[in-house]
């Protein structure tokens, strides 16, 4: 097969951060010296009481301890502000466009600073100190950067939950991580629709211990129900407080924030992640992949409700200085043309986004795309889920005007940043492929058996040392964290997604190998959509695959077993589908619902998923060995009435 390679422009290597020279030479030193380049790396940020220690890390069995920079202090938020408002103080920090194209704000670093320390000045008078948790439940408005940036300041945890999730979801956040404070607004805007988030605040409050306070934001005026003493607005404690307030030293290995994130089982995991070594990896990458410059407008259209408007909408570009777009809206609204015009609008010239929009925007034709100029463009990143070469080349083409490389970032909630990932003056791109390690970074492809292969081959990617980005602990439950990520193979990170490595060193994901979905880009517990759908009165049993889905990367399937006497009908389906929408929120719709009378199962009870994924993939013609399942026979029904077919 012949193998498109885009080579990097001769302008790129010339004028960017980093050459294929300079990657070459970094990367060596940075895996045989990490103490030395770390050290040096670590320069970027502003340090209150400097470290002595580098890197003290070790993956070993029972003895999982990560720890960068440990006796350093520093604050994120004084890194992200304080420190740019001598040189930089008039810049726009946060460039907000609204849902309504009509709506746009810029904040310049001052004014941020201003408002933050406000904010966390607001924070105090709740209660709120050093090492509490403050649960963040925000439409994307600057009030969410600032909500963020105010814990930082004050030493506070926060942990945020995406506006699409469910009050039982809000709630198992809440209490998981006993937050004392809910951060939340009146309503969101998205798409023109508004999003009940303090109505589902109260809902979620119902559920937990019953001790929190909330501070709403106002956003569009909504009406909604205070409840004396427990909720206060936002804007009328800010009148009441000074904009003045000095920020907290923090330890390097303090805990920043803790992001929930669904895996193969259980509930899902608060991610941790702390204050020295995290603030690096955002910002390094940040500045070398995008190949940063002072003058760039630079946009990355994820919420910060998820990993990458937490490192890149917030924490990497501020701490770089950089000008950040945050914007409210979704990509079809008004049109199919939004994502363009906005940047013809506001003149960016790096844009970042997910392979499921890019599959969207390109099904809605070039028109959209070519009735704008994007000349101001001049880098294109791609991150969430493994990107077709055709959805590539798309934004290459007709996006890009064939001028802009395309970085193809992969990483994790747990990573904190990118870890294979292009660099535009640097990486030769092959379309499809995240390509090469970052600084510091050593992933390993191993067999079934943990064997760690050479060369070109194929299996599951691992990562064999630590780096200054990623998660320290799973919250509360430092076990959980050997046994999700340490356990499968000895002294390893697995990231449990699959991976191909070619002749030339390039990296290939191909997608996760574990019982996790990829839909849109965001990530979802089979488990997690199997226990909402048991939690009906009707469902006796359920089990969920994902399969190929052409916009979303993978849908999700559920086979689901009836209770007996409850009859299947597609109205059933139909409430099914609202019910897990209800109970964990719209991103785990399923998409098919197969009522199935039986599920293919081991003589030890055992659901053999290879089975259900074969089938919902409508490739049952390989489904290989079923001999040993305890009643074969359901496999016909299964396959009789599939939902998914070509
Ligand atoms: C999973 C992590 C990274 C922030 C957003 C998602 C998949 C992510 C890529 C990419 C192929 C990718 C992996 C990974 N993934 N980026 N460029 N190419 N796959 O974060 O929700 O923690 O999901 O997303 O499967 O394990 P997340």
């Amino acid at each position: 097969m012949h193998e498109i390679i885009h080579a990097v422009p001769s302008e790129w290597a010339a004028s960017a951060h980093v050459d294929i020279n300079t990657y070459q030479d970094m990367y060596r030193r940075s895996v045989e010296d990490p103490d030395g380049f770390w050290r040096e790396q670590a320069a970027r940020l502003d340090w209150i009481k400097p470290f002595t220690k580098v890197k003290n890390t070790s993956f070993a069995p029972g003895n999982i301890d990560i720890r960068w920079f440990e006796d350093g202090t520093l604050n994120v938020a004084a890194n992200c502000l304080d420190r740019h408002l001598a040189t930089r103080g008039d810049k726009v920090a946060i460039l907000w466009e609204g849902d309504d194209p009509s709506e746009s704000r810029s904040i310049t670093y001052r004014e941020l600073h201003a408002e933050v320390c406000r904010f966390a000045n607001v924070l105090k008078a709740l209660g709120v100190s050093k090492g509490d948790r403050v649960t963040i439940y925000l439409p994307m408005i600057p009030e969410a950067a600032m909500a963020m940036l105010a814990c930082a300041r004050i030493g506070a945890i926060h942990s945020i939950v995406f506006g699409g999730f469910s009050p039982d979801s809000l709630a198992g956040r809440i209490g998981d991580c006993r937050s004392t404070l809910v951060i939340t607004a009146d309503e969101g805007l998205r798409g023109g629709k508004k999003v009940p988030l303090k109505h589902n605040t109260d809902s979620a409050l119902t559920k937990t211990i019953g001790d929190e306070k909330v501070l709403v934001i106002r956003r569009t005026g909504g009406e909604v129900a205070m409840h004396a003493g427990r909720d206060f607005w936002y804007h009328e404690m800010a009148a009441t407080v000074s904009d003045a307030c000095p920020p907290e030293e923090m330890s390097a290995e303090d805990p920043l924030f803790i992001l929930y994130t669904s895996g193969s089982t259980g509930r899902p995991k608060g991610v941790l992640h702390t204050t020295g070594g995290y603030l690096l990896h955002a910002a390094m990458t940040h500045e070398l992949v995008f190949d940063l410059k002072e003058n760039d407008i630079f946009w990355c259209t994820a919420d910060v409700g998820w990993v990458t408007g937490h490192s890149y909408i917030v924490y990497g570009p501020l701490a770089n200085g950089a000008t950040s777009l945050m914007f409210e809206g979704v990509p079809n609204y008004p049109t199919n043309a939004r994502f363009w015009q906005v940047i013809d609008k506001h003149k960016v010239t790096i844009f970042y986004t997910a392979p499921t929009a890019i599959r969207a925007l390109m099904q809605a034709g070039d028109g959209p795309v070519k009735s704008t100029s994007r000349a101001s463009l001049r880098l294109l990143g791609s991150v969430g889920e493994p990107i077709n070469p055709e959805a590539w080349e798309w934004y290459y083409r007709v996006v890009g005007d064939n001028r802009c490389p395309i970085v193809d970032t992969w990483w994790q909630t747990e990573t904190g940043g990118h870890l294979i990932t292009p660099m535009p003056g640097a990486t030769p791109l092959k379309p499809g492929s995240a390509s090469w390690p970052f600084f510091g970074v050593q992933p390993a492809i191993v067999d079934a058996e943990g064997q760690i292969m050479e060369g070109a081959c194929e299996g599951n990617l691992v990562i064999l040392d630590a780096w200054p980005g990623m998660m320290r602990t799973v919250y509360g439950d430092h076990e959980r964290f050997e046994q999700t990520y340490f356990s499968a193979y000895k002294n390893m990170y697995f990231t449990g997604d699959g991976c191909r490595r070619d002749a030339d060193g390039y990296y290939w994901i191909t997608g996760r190998v574990d019982d996790v979905i990829n839909v849109s880009g965001h990530r979802m517990g089979t488990a997690e959509v199997e226990s909402a759908l048991v939690a009906h009165s009707g469902v006796s049993e359920a089990a969920v695959v994902g399969y190929p889905h052409d916009i979303k990367g993978q849908g999700i399937y559920a086979y689901v077993t009836l209770m007996a006497g409850v009859a299947p009908s597609d109205a059933l389906r139909k409430e099914l589908a609202g019910w897990v929408r209800k109970e964990i929120g719209p991103i785990a719709t399923p998409d098919l619902i197969q009522f199935a009378p039986g599920l293919p199962k081991t003589r030890s009870g055992k659901i053999m998923r290879r089975i259900l994924r074969k089938i919902a993939e409508d490739e049952f013609g390989a489904l290989g060995d079923i001999s040993t399942l305890a009643d074969p026979a359901v496999v016909e029904d299964l396959i009789a009435n599939r939902q998914n077919r070509k």
